[in-house]
């Protein structure tokens, strides 16, 4: 069971003192890993997806070169069995192909150009060496950063890719990421997590959220997946439920307008082990002031405006 016991001892403020240096020294990787999301993250959303087109390896340089804490990815698989990087569940939006990623072979897939919409999407900044981008697969983004870099991945629409799990975990083995403390696996689905902490139970996983406001009732709000009941009703027994398998949560801020999580809820969160990483925030304000509220992290399209900011 992945549980996040420094986070825990660090909330409850009993971390300090020449035990604890001591203690430092003697880490593993993956202890390390976990020791580091008691800072503030900074996690490059899809790459640095608002300056190159997402998902790309030039979205991965970029993030990678300003340094980043995490490169964040979504996968999927081929229809052939390949773990691939890329959000939606159709490739019409980022790429020149149509329809759903998983009825095309990896062959298929690399055919395709994933660059030239950014260019036509975002003239100002537009690079012809984007034109003719490939899809990536998860390998060749482990080869190309190695142990050198940080990989906070989603199992995307896990109904959808039957056999993700399975596959990931293999890809994560393969190359050494999970006792080298390289890796997060993230998930709007429980069962999806749960799964993948059956297949290596060292795997650190990140709980998705989304709150939004009840259809019956628009002035309560819910949680889309069913894991918590909404911000105004969870309580400390539906934080530890979430730290028995997960070392963080990752959590929606905001929904047409509406705030649907303060200060509290991370407080909270925190106080329960449980770091909470923001999505998706790309103006400055909003990173500055759920800095403030106390998030543990933010997932963002503009790695080098939060970089600012912590800096
Ligand atoms: O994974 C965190 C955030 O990326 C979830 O939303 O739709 O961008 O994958 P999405
Ligand atoms: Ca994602």
């Amino acid at each position: 069971m992945q549980r996040h016991p420094l986070f825990t001892a660090m909330s409850l403020g009993l971390f300090a003192g020449a035990a604890t240096t001591t203690a430092l020294a003697d880490m593993s990787p993956l202890e390390q890993q976990l020791k580091d999301l008691e800072s503030f993250q900074v996690i490059a959303h899809r790459g640095a997806s608002g300056h190159a087109p997402e998902s790309t390896m030039a979205a991965y340089e970029l993030a990678h070169e300003w340094n980043v804490d995490y490169l964040e990815l979504d996968a999927q698989i081929t229809a052939d069995g390949e773990v691939v990087v890329f959000h939606d569940d159709a490739i019409d939006r980022t790429s020149n192909g149509e329809g759903k990623i998983n009825d095309f072979t990896l062959e298929e897939l690399k055919a395709l150009d994933t660059g030239t919409w950014f260019n036509e999407a975002n003239a100002d900044k537009a690079d012809a060496d984007f034109a003719g981008a490939q899809i990536l697969t998860l390998d060749e983004l482990f080869e190309r950063f190695g142990h050198n870099a940080r990989y906070y991945i989603e199992t995307k629409s896990p109904q959808l890719n039957p056999g993700l799990e399975e596959a990931l975990v293999k890809t994560l083995e393969e190359h050494d990421m999970v006792e080298s403390g390289r890796v997060l696996v993230q998930s709007f689905e429980q069962e999806s997590l749960l799964k993948v902490q059956e297949l290596n139970d060292d795997i650190p996983l990140i709980q998705l959220v989304w709150y939004y406001p009840s259809e019956e009732d628009e002035s309560r709000l819910v949680e889309w997946t069913g894991v918590t009941p909404g911000p105004a009703e969870i309580n400390d027994e539906d934080f530890q439920a979430v730290a028995e398998y997960a070392s963080g949560i990752g959590t929606n801020y905001i929904y047409e307008g509406q705030e649907v999580i303060d200060a509290n809820f991370i407080r909270q969160a925190n106080e329960n082990g449980l770091p909470v990483h923001v999505y998706t925030v790309n103006e400055a304000d909003e990173m500055e002031r759920l800095m403030e509220m106390g998030a543990n992290g933010l997932f963002t399209n503009y790695p080098d405006r939060l970089l600012k900011l912590v800096e």
